[in-house]
């Protein structure tokens, strides 16, 4: 089972690597636990979760923390981890770290069956891969062999997970440090790309069930103040059929307002208007921020598989979904309202992120450019 397990040394290094102190940490194949140990100690955190397939490991583990949460199981498997004590408890999982094993008793490759298809990978990959799936950590410190950042068989897992995190290379790692197993070590940072911020109490939820977090933020740049700047602008009038290659596509760039941008993982949404006859709600996807008018609201997600999950929750509600805009005068929909409707009708809690609107400022479209103009959403996505 490749029982490597970390020194103190590494143990401390891996702790040291995170920067924040984090609400909860989770192991995926925690072996004795050194790695929780370090950082439950740094921060003093009550909350550590560990899981590993070695029932003895498990045992002595729980033996040693009475106060952890540590389960059996398979952590190549979402369906074992899925079942698991840990996974009903954890909530939105703050920080993971992991030091997978390594060997591939002989096997080329292994496949993990992802919401985007097959990966091919080794064996440290898909135990990374399995982990931020089905736990979709915000933060991650990881120990990994050399072979995960540069290998062919790594390549499209490397891709598939770079999609949702920025990794980092913190440090070469000393080849002896793990005892009898030589081998080129790195301490690698994941970080998850552009997070809502949502409060932090509101990822917390620990129990089974518990409804899962999105943001909702009004887009705030009026047209008619518009300059030309460098960053894409979406509105309902030029927002143009968008994914090309992972990317969006704007028609126009401004020159930012501050507020009421955009990026990560997000599906827009039409304030003022109608929707048009061939709007699909999508999902969409930009690193980089992108500026919203004034006529727009953008939901916006931690994780590519909420978006996913949100997407289909909308379209199974359809027809309630576009009756939200409506109004005596031209329609509208507010920000309380579509929080509202999330609520009603989706899995998701939503909350609000950017400015808050002034007292004495209307809700109802300030706007004509975006009533006269018909909304034209016809959204290519990552859906
Ligand atoms: C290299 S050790 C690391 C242990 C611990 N994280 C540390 O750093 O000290 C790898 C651990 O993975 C566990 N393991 C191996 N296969 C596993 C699987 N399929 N699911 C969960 N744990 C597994 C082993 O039992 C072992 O404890």
């Amino acid at each position: 089972m490749d029982a490597y397990y970390s020194p103190p040394s590494i143990a401390e290094a891996v702790a040291g690597a995170l920067t924040v102190a984090p609400a909860n940490v989770l192991d995926p194949s925690c072996g004795g636990g050194e790695l929780l140990r370090a950082v439950a100690d740094r921060f003093r955190l009550p909350r550590v979760f560990g899981v590993d397939a070695d029932e003895s490991a498990v045992r002595s583990v729980r033996t040693r923390f009475p106060e952890w949460i540590v389960s059996r199981g398979d952590a190549t498997s979402s369906k074992s981890l899925s079942r698991t004590r840990v996974a009903r408890l954890l909530g939105a999982c703050d920080a993971m770290v992991i030091n997978p094993p390594f060997s591939m008793n002989r096997q080329r490759r292994v496949v993990t069956v992802t919401d985007d298809g097959e990966l091919s990978s080794s064996q440290a990959m898909q135990h990374l891969i399995v982990a931020c799936c089905e736990f979709e950590p915000a933060h991650a410190i990881a120990v990994l062999p050399e072979s995960l950042l540069y290998s062919e068989l790594d390549g499209a897992a490397r891709r598939w997970l770079q999609n949702t995190y920025e990794l980092t290379v913190l440090a070469e790692l000393d080849p002896d440090a793990f005892g009898g197993a030589r081998a080129r070590t790195h301490l690698i940072r994941l970080e998850r790309a552009a997070r809502p911020q949502v409060p932090r109490s509101a990822r917390e939820g620990t129990q089974p069930g518990a409804r899962r977090a999105l943001a909702v933020r009004r887009g705030s740049l009026q047209m008619f103040r518009a300059q030309p700047g460098r960053v894409p602008l979406l509105h309902t009038t030029d927002l143009i059929p968008t994914l090309t290659a992972g990317a969006i596509v704007a028609s126009r760039r401004v020159r930012s307002v501050g507020s009421g941008q955009t990026a990560g993982y997000f599906v827009l949404v039409p304030r003022v208007g109608s929707f048009p006859r061939e709007f699909r709600v999508s999902l969409m996807h930009s690193d980089s921020p992108v500026q919203l008018s004034d006529c727009l609201f953008s939901i916006e997600f931690f994780s590519r598989s909420d978006g996913h999950r949100f997407v289909r929750e909308v379209r199974r509600e359809w027809d309630s979904f576009i009756g939200l805009l409506r109004g005596t005068g031209a329609a509208y929909v507010t920000l309380a309202r579509l929080r509202a409707w999330i609520a009603e009708n989706t899995s998701f809690e939503a909350f609000s992120v950017g400015p808050k609107r002034r007292s004495g400022e209307s809700t109802r479209p300030s706007n004509s450019a975006c009533q006269r103009n018909r909304p034209r959403l016809d959204v290519a996505a990552g859906s």
